[in-house]
């Protein structure tokens, strides 16, 4: 028996996450919890806690990695990772981000989602950007890649935007988003992601849509929410976000931790206003 057999030995009690679960929590007011992992171990501890939907985040570069920004993450590092990760999971629906540079174009974008799927095992890519996605968005979902678009506040762009701000503030902003988020949806999108918009904003594009919309830092009116799992376990150093909470905090442990993330989730504790935008 290897050290690591757990991963192997875990039951399939309930039965895998699908993205027709996700729909029909959705449709059903179900709140879907999400996590990042980057690693079997703690993939498999995200998974064993209830999580519907883990991501192999490009935010890697910051937490694991040590970048300023997400920017320096590589293909290699995401399929590595994602290959980790899916190790550990066995009911969570599996997402991986596309870094920086691996979506400009419809064609090598398709590659590397490819490589994702095959190489990596997820079951969806995710990759950041509005309106300009639209067509690579379309490529890929016609030639049946599941697509997460996330939009709002997108770290991949952090040069172009000047730092790391909330978005859809202006009311021309606010409006332009609501109307990518609908093309993103009409090319293929099967979830969006929202970062960092006022609640009203995450309230009004998560009505207008019919896939589900799952926030981070976007208030409690979307479908679900999306943590960066250092974030939740005080591993953090430095400025943490204003929208994460650490749940380790009066936990038992990270199992502990992670359960009640998941049940924090699901009966709308988390977020609480401390953890929304205006
Ligand atoms: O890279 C990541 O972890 C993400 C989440 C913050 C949503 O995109």
């Amino acid at each position: 028996m290897t050290m690591y057999s757990h991963l192997q030995e875990r039951t399939r009690a309930e039965p895998p996450v699908t993205l027709d679960s996700l729909r029909k929590m959705k449709a059903d007011g179900v709140n879907i919890a999400c996590l990042t992992a980057y690693d079997a171990s703690f993939a498999a501890a995200v998974d064993e806690a209830g999580t519907d939907l883990v991501l192999v985040g490009d935010s890697l570069g910051m937490v694991v990695q040590g970048f300023d920004t997400t920017v320096p993450v590589t293909m290699a590092d995401m399929v590595y990772h994602t290959r980790c990760v899916r190790r550990g999971v066995s009911r969570a629906f599996l997402v991986a981000d596309m870094p920086f540079g691996s979506y400009a174009l419809p064609e090598p974008a398709f590659a590397n989602a490819v490589r994702l799927m095959q190489e990596g095992g997820a079951a969806m890519v995710k990759l950041e950007g509005g309106a300009l996605q639209v067509r690579t968005v379309e490529f890929l979902a016609s030639r049946d890649i599941p697509v997460c678009a996330h939009i709002g506040l997108t770290p991949q762009s952090v040069h172009k935007l000047g730092g790391f701000k909330v978005q859809g503030r202006e009311q021309s902003a606010a409006t332009q988003m609501l109307d990518d988020a609908h093309a993103l949806q009409e090319a293929g999108a099967d979830i969006v992601l929202l970062e960092c918009v006022p609640s009203a904003l995450g309230k009004a594009i998560t009505a207008a849509l019919s896939v589900p919309v799952i926030g981070i830092g976007a208030g409690p009116d979307v479908d679900g929410q999306i943590l960066v799992l250092y974030d939740i376990l005080a591993v953090t150093t430095g400025r943490k976000p204003r929208f994460a909470r650490d749940f380790l905090a009066g936990a038992a442990g990270i199992g502990d931790a992670l359960a009640r993330y998941v049940a924090a989730v699901r009966d709308g504790s988390y977020p609480a206003p401390e953890h929304e935008f205006s």
